[in-house]
C-alpha cells in the first residue's frame, strides 16, 4: 500500500493562518478525491475541530470523561500496550469524521503538558519521534491518502513531533517584513533539524496568506517571496476574507458556504490550486529518507 502524503503547517508565529490552510486545504484534497486526516497538535482551544462544527462533541467528550484516549496517549510510553488492549476501537476513537469528507483527530488538554513530559524523554530520537512511530504503525494501516498535521505557532517538543511526522512543511505567510524574517528562520531551523539528526524536514511549500492585493506592498512582498523561495513559493495565493473569517466563527470552511463572496470564492480556488501543487509535489519527491547527518 502507497504510503499517504503528509505535510504539516507550520510558523513560530501564531495568527498566520496555519489553522485555516490545515482545514482548507484539507477539504480541498478531500474534493479533489484523497481520503484525508487531520490531526490537531495545535492545542487545547480545538481551533481546527472549530472549522468543521464538531468542537461542541468534543468539548462534551472532555466534560462526560469519554476522551480517553486522545491524541496526547498515543505520546505515552503505555501507548502500545494501550491500544492492545483496546484494539481496533483505539484508534477509531481518536478519529472524528466531518460533514465536509474529512477525518480528523481533535486536539485535546493533554497536549498542554506533553511538551514537558516530552522534555524528559533523554533520548533525542524517542523525544521527537513519538508521533511519527505512531503514524506509520497505527494510522498508515487505515489507508489515508493523505495527512496534514497542524502545529502550534511555536518551537517545542510537540511542533518537534509533527515536523518529524509530516517531513513536509507547508508554511502560510502574511504579507510583511516579520513574516518573512519568519520564514526565514524556519528554513533554517530546518536546515538545522537535518545537520543535526539526520531527518530531511523540507520547507515545501510558502503560502501567502490574507493577500490584500489592492495594496502596492502586497505584490512588493509576493515578489520578494517568489524570489527568496523559488521552489518552495506558491503562486497561488489566498486573499484576505472576511467570509473565511466568518465561516470558521459559524464552524465551516469557505468551502461549506452556499453563497460565497468573491473573496471567499478565489479563496477556495487558491486552496484547490494549492491542493493540486502539494500532491505533485509529494507524490513526485523522493521517499522523505533520513539522511545521514550528525548525531547531535
Ligand atoms: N485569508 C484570510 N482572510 C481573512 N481572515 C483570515 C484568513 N486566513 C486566516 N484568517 C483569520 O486569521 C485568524 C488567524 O488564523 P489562523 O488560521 O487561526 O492562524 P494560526 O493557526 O496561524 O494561528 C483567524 O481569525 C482566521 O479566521
Ligand atoms: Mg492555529
Amino acid at each position: 500500500m502507497p504510503r499517504s502524503i503528509r505535510a504539516c503547517t507550520f510558523l513560530d508565529k501564531g495568527g498566520t493562518g496555519k489553522t485555516t490552510t490545515a482545514a482548507h486545504l484539507g477539504v480541498a484534497l478531500a474534493e479533489q478525491g484523497n481520503d484525508v486526516l487531520l490531526i490537531d497538535l495545535a492545542g487545547k482551544q480545538g481551533d481546527l475541530v472549530k472549522h468543521f462544527g464538531r468542537w461542541e462533541t468534543v468539548e462534551r467528550q472532555i466534560a462526560e470523561d469519554d476522551d480517553w484516549p486522545n491524541i496526547s496517549t498515543v505520546f505515552q510510553d503505555q501507548w502500545s500496550a494501550i491500544a492492545e488492549k483496546l484494539g481496533d476501537a483505539a484508534v477509531e476513537g481518536l478519529i472524528l469524521d466531518t460533514d465536509e469528507g474529512v477525518d480528523l483527530i481533535p486536539a485535546h488538554p493533554g497536549l498542554d503538558s506533553l511538551d514537558a513530559e516530552l522534555g524528559n524523554i533523554d533520548d533525542a530520537h524517542d523525544r521527537y519521534s513519538r508521533l511519527d512511530t505512531f503514524l506509520d504503525e497505527y494510522i498508515e494501516p487505515l489507508g489515508y491518502d493523505a495527512i496534514l498535521i497542524d502545529l502550534p505557532g511555536l518551537t517545542n517538543n510537540v511542533s518537534y513531533n509533527g515536523l518529524w511526522a509530516a517531513r513536509n512543511v507547508i508554511a502560510p505567510v502574511e504579507m510583511g517584513p516579520f513574516e518573512s524574517e519568519q520564514a526565514e528562520a524556519l528554513r533554517a531551523d530546518l536546515d538545522k533539524i537535518g545537520a543535526n539528526f539526520g531527518v530531511d524536514v523540507r520547507l515545501a511549500m510558502v503560502l501567502p496568506n490574507k493577500v490584500d492585493t489592492r495594496t502596492k506592498l502586497a505584490e512588493e512582498y509576493l515578489d520578494a517571496f517568489e524570489e527568496a523561495y523559488p521552489d518552495a513559493f506558491v503562486s497561488s495565493h489566498v486573499p484576505v476574507s472576511q467570509d473565511i473569517r466568518n465561516a470558521a466563527e459559524s464552524g465551516r470552511t469557505a468551502f461549506a458556504l452556499e453563497e460565497p463572496s468573491t473573496t471567499a470564492a478565489r479563496a477556495r480556488e487558491a486552496f484547490l490550486e494549492t491542493a493540486a501543487t502539494l500532491s505533485e509535489r509529494l507524490e513526485n519527491a523522493e521517499p522523505a529518507a533520513t539522511t545521514g547527518g550528525e548525531t547531535a
